[in-house]
């Protein structure tokens, strides 16, 4: 692999019951890169999110983050990544500056109020929610406490499972300035999506994933959006 690439899978496979849900996926992120996964459900892309995560194991290729071998070494890998499923979990009783306290303490790192304050800021959450207790968050504010607390961690990649599904336009416009922002600070970011529409905004490269085969992978600055549909089409009907 290239020393400095945050992220390289090879020749990843796995199976369920004896049906590959991935066949031979190669990926590689460099810092600071905004990669989109797309593809019709049950294309592969949580179980992509799961093997890089060592939540599941492949049976042919190899995953290294950051430099280590996520296979042989799932948990000293998951310390450079910082993962947001579909819904954040915030503890409810506790503020966003506690959750954040909290949850970068869970992953080794203890940061003070003021820290968590700006890192709280770095990640768009608006100054009033800082003191607000998480139970009355919206989607999107959760969102923002969870790249917090990878920006916390200091995590070198960003997983995101259908981050803006279920968010109105502005949240999920907030979304992609976090996702910028993050990306500016050399986090390289992998997001699985169904959002055609606003993933050219954010992602610097796509992939599309039909069958557990990147079918197409491209520079988003070369494609339009109606292209971009066009060519998703294409490759799901081919
Ligand atoms: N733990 C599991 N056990 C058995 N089959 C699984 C498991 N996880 C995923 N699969 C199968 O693997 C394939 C890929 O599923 P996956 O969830 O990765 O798709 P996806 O691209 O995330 O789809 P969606 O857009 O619906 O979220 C599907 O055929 C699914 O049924
Ligand atoms: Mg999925």
């Amino acid at each position: 692999m290239m020393p400095d690439s945050v992220l390289d899978l090879d020749a990843v496979s796995i199976a369920f019951n004896g049906n590959l849900a991935l066949d031979g996926l190669s990926l590689r992120l460099q810092p600071g890169e905004v990669y989109a996964l797309l593809g019709p459900n049950g294309a592969g892309k949580t179980t992509t999110l799961n093997l890089i995560l060592g939540f599941l194991s492949p049976d042919r290729g190899s995953i290294t983050i950051d430099g280590i071998d996520g296979v042989a070494n799932p948990i000293g890998a998951r310390t450079r990544i910082a993962y947001l499923p579909e819904t954040v979990m915030l503890h409810p009783a506790l503020t966003a500056i506690e959750n954040l306290e909290y949850f970068a303490l869970l992953a080794g790192r203890r940061i003070d109020a003021g820290t968590a304050r700006g890192l709280l800021a770095d990640a768009g959450l608006q100054g009033e929610a800082h003191d607000r207790r998480a139970a009355g968050f919206s989607k999107g504010m959760r969102q923002k406490v969870g790249v917090a607390i990878a920006l916390a961690k200091d995590a070198r990649l960003l997983l995101l499972d259908e981050p803006t599904s279920g968010l109105d336009a502005g949240a999920a416009n907030d979304l992609s300035q976090v996702i910028r922002a993050a990306s500016a600070r050399g986090i390289a970011v992998l997001m699985a999506t169904h959002d055609l529409f606003r993933v050219k905004h954010v992602a610097h490269r796509l992939g599309i994933l039909r069958g557990g085969v990147l079918v197409d992978e491209r520079d988003a600055a070369t494609i339009g959006p109606v292209e971009l549909e066009q060519l998703y089409l294409e490759k799901l009907a081919a």
